[in-house]
């Protein structure tokens, strides 16, 4: 086995928060899909996805450096919330606390320089960097356009996806 004991238990912890954020990210996205709000439906469904992407990364680096899988109980997500600010609050809360978490383990790493597991963490940095920021950014487009207004959030949204396509799809054709 590549990795301690101690870090591969603490990776199958953070395993357990990726899918809960995940499954927190559904919460959200179906609060807004009742709401009638679409776009913010789809991105939220699309960051569960995300989440869920981070966990099996983890749960394939466990494999590779042969430790242990053993996912945690998840505790349920939040299922109501006052107006869409809470819910995009909440979000990002979720976000810093990953941070943090992220942070940790990379603390852990160095400790026990283990190398291999502080080179696999450095894309979950920057990820992290990532995703702070976005959804900072989205808090604040929410918050300016007002709760009787979210259809300007919407909008946003709906160019902010289109233009992320038109990128990806432009990456592909110049590989
Ligand atoms: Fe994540
Ligand atoms: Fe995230």
């Amino acid at each position: 086995m590549l990795i301690s004991k101690k870090m591969n238990s603490a990776i199958n912890q953070q395993v357990g928060n990726e899918f809960g954020a995940s499954l927190q990210y559904v919460a959200i996205a179906a609060h807004f899909a009742n709401e009638g709000l679409t776009a913010l439906a789809a991105h939220f469904y699309e960051q569960a996805e995300e989440e869920r992407d981070h966990a099996m990364r983890f749960v394939r680096y466990l494999v590779d450096a042969g430790g242990r899988v053993e996912i945690p109980a998840i505790a349920s997500p939040r299922a109501t919330f006052k107006n869409a600010a809470d819910a995009v609050r909440l979000a990002l809360n979720h976000e810093l606390t990953v941070t943090n978490q992220i942070n940790q383990l990379v603390e852990l790493a160095i400790k026990e320089s283990d190398h291999i597991t502080n080179n696999m963490l450095s894309w979950f940095v920057k990820e992290q960097l990532e995703e702070v920021s976005s959804m900072d950014n989205l808090l604040k487009v929410v918050q300016r356009a007002g709760e009787s207004n979210l259809i300007h959030v919407e909008d946003y949204l709906t160019r902010l996806h289109a233009k992320t396509a038109r990128m990806v799809a432009e990456a592909k054709d110049e590989s």
